[in-house]
């Protein structure tokens, strides 16, 4: 059996914040944000707007794309460091909206990595029993509800967002569309480089954490960056290498969405031109869990990726998590 990409969607907000709005917030410059991370603007949520709200959006366009509905779901996995609450899940308060009565729902905390995450729980979920046909993998944030809009070092960076897959297991198709290979990692050692440091059982919030501004990303940028270069090309080279697939082979790259200079680094040492890679980090910014399902969905309804591609992905984030996946579109 194959498990194959039916559908995707996406959603962004529609408020836009741009560089020259942030200009206006803390001392920074277009110039800066634009060579240091490639990024013009990114969207943010209403206030009234969760991050459940904007999964839904997305699982939506993405389940009319596969032409199904909710209630043909076997399961819903969304992936988020920006759930509505700590419980219930965001899983299950889609499952309610989208009448996914059969379907078992949970949530999954990769940070960046967290739609390949889904993406392999999900074809794993899926190949584990036979009547299950269609997972539903949502990445969705509201970064902007953990962003410091008072520190520059970070709050230029993130965005709002989400992108979804619906996943479906059929017999091998003929041109071998599919889940081809993926490679996926953690290093818990490396987990204060990029966290969130209160609100759970560690440091619980109280009006100390508050006034500390501990509710908010902390990142070391410099070193998250020579990370994340060297990840994501190691992930990617080895899923290219256990599918025996060439880099002139591969139709898009699809790198998450973190900085154009990460983005450009991993391209160059891929050996993959400019004209394959996908990029809109500058108009959405970092969306963390979401953004390489915004990228792949946009990559497909563009045009950019038609039946028969094959799209790389390669990810990297908090945690430390990353990994890679080579899918025919
Ligand atoms: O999504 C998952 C993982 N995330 C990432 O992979 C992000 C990885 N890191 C990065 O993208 C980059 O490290 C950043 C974009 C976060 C920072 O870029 P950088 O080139 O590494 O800058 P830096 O942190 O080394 O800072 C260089 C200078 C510093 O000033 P001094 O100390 O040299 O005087 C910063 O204070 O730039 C200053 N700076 C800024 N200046 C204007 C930092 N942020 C800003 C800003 N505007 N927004």
């Amino acid at each position: 059996m194959s498990i194959v990409i039916a559908g995707t969607g996406s959603y962004v907000p529609e408020k836009i914040l741009t560089n020259a709005d942030l200009e206006k917030m803390v001392e920074t410059s277009d110039e800066w944000i634009r060579t240091r991370t490639g990024i013009e603007e990114r969207r943010i949520a209403e206030p009234g707007q969760a991050s459940a709200d904007l999964a839904y959006e997305a699982g939506c366009r993405a389940l009319e794309a596969a032409g199904i509905t909710g209630a043909d779901l076997d399961t819903i996995i969304v992936a988020t460091v920006t759930p509505n609450h700590v419980f219930p899940s965001n899983g299950c308060i889609l499952q309610a909206k989208l009448g996914a009565t059969k379907a078992f729902c949970f949530d999954v905390e990769a940070a960046c990595s967290g739609l390949l995450y889904t993406l392999e729980i999900g074809r794993a979920l899926l190949n584990m029993i036979p009547s299950r046909r269609y997972a539903l993998v949502i990445g969705a944030e509201k970064l902007s509800c953990i962003t410091d809009w008072s520190d520059r070092n970070t709050c230029v960076l993130f965005g709002d967002g989400a992108g979804a897959v619906v996943l479906e297991k059929t017999a091998e198709t003929e041109d071998g569309r599919g889940i081809i290979a993926t490679d996926i990692h953690s290093d818990g050692n490396y987990a204060e480089i990029l966290k969130m440091p209160a609100g759970g059982s560690r440091i619980p919030a109280t009006e100390q954490t508050v006034r500390d501004h501990l509710h908010f990303i902390k990142m070391e940028g410099r070193e998250t960056f020579k990370l994340a270069v060297n990840a994501m090309v190691s992930a990617a080279k080895t899923v290219m290498v256990s599918a025996g697939v060439a880099s002139s082979e591969i139709g898009v790259v699809i790198p998450h969405q973190a900085n154009l200079r990460i983005i450009n680094a991993v391209a160059q040492r891929l050996d993959v031109p400019e004209d394959r890679l996908f990029v809109n980090i500058n108009k959405y910014g970092n969306t963390s869990a979401a953004s390489i399902g915004i990228c792949m969905d946009e990559a497909i309804r563009s045009g950019r990726v038609k039946r028969g591609d094959v799209m790389l992905l390669t990810t990297f984030g908090g945690g430390l998590t990353w990994g890679a996946a080579l899918i025919r579109y």
